[in-house]
């Protein structure tokens, strides 16, 4: 591993199944019962705020009930140990690579406990359920949301990340399906850029044909596998 020095991590939701987190594209196609377009588009939020803050509410409160796995606690590790630069890049709104201890960390498609005000751009951390027309501890107005990033939103921190990927020796995507942009690309820019590239999945992801490696299997076998070859 000498020639190795910065990495990339990107996770996605099979990186939490083992958790008891379901993932998105599972058999049924939907989320949590819903259709993608009734809770995770700005167009939604405006109809039918009740039905996404309800669903978001939701899926922070299961948060509770759900505890980091050895896939997380071995990033964690990694993030500790590992000497060269890291980041891990999660497109996961869970908490549970923080909850492990991971710091070198973004999340790109926002967090479920982080507020948003629609208006003014100001954050906070949020706990519990986010009521429709919760009002803005910054500018008062009654334009809280639930801060994840919905299609046709611009992800978060692509600046940080493109720069992250186009330094990078090792890209390794970990428990993500492929099949959302821009994270699916990334693995072609990290190669563009030379780095090696390094799939850990279920079974092969849309893009699996640009990584240089795929290892197929669970999450919580296969990363403490790989983090303890890197920090051998
Ligand atoms: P998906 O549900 O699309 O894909 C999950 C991937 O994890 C699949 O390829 C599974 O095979 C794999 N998987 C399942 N269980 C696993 C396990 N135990 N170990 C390893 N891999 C496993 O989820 P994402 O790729 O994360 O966006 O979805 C990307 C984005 O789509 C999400 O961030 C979300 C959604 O729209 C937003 O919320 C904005």
């Amino acid at each position: 591993m000498t020639d190795i020095h910065n990495i990339v991590v990107l996770t996605g939701a099979g990186i939490s199944a083992e958790s008891g987190i379901a993932t998105f594209r599972g058999p049924g196609g939907l989320w949590e019962g819903h259709r993608v377009e009734d809770v995770c588009t700005p167009q939604a939020l405006a109809r039918d705020p009740e039905l996404v803050h309800r669903f978001y509410d939701l899926r922070r409160v299961a948060l509770g009930q759900v505890e980091p796995n050895a896939a997380h606690q071995a990033l964690a590790r990694l993030d500790a140990e590992w000497p060269g630069d890291l980041l891990i890049v999660t497109q996961n709104v869970d908490d549970l690579h923080e909850r492990a201890g991971a710091k070198r960390l973004l999340h790109m498609h926002g967090e479920l406990k982080s507020a948003l005000c629609a208006a003014c751009e100001h954050r906070q951390t949020w706990d519990g359920d986010m009521p429709p027309g919760t009002v803005c501890a910054a500018c008062g107005t009654p334009a809280v949301r639930p801060d994840i990033v919905f299609f046709g939103e611009m992800p978060y921190a692509m600046d940080v990340i493109e720069r992250a990927i186009s330094r990078a020796d090792l890209f390794v995507s970990i428990g993500t399906s492929g099949a959302v942009y821009p994270a699916a690309g990334f693995v072609q820019t990290a190669k563009y850029h030379g780095a090696r590239t390094l799939e850990l999945n279920l079974d092969r992801s849309e893009g699996s044909g640009w990584f240089h490696e795929s290892r197929l299997g669970p999450a919580g076998t296969l990363v403490p596998e790989w983090v303890g070859q890197m920090l051998a």
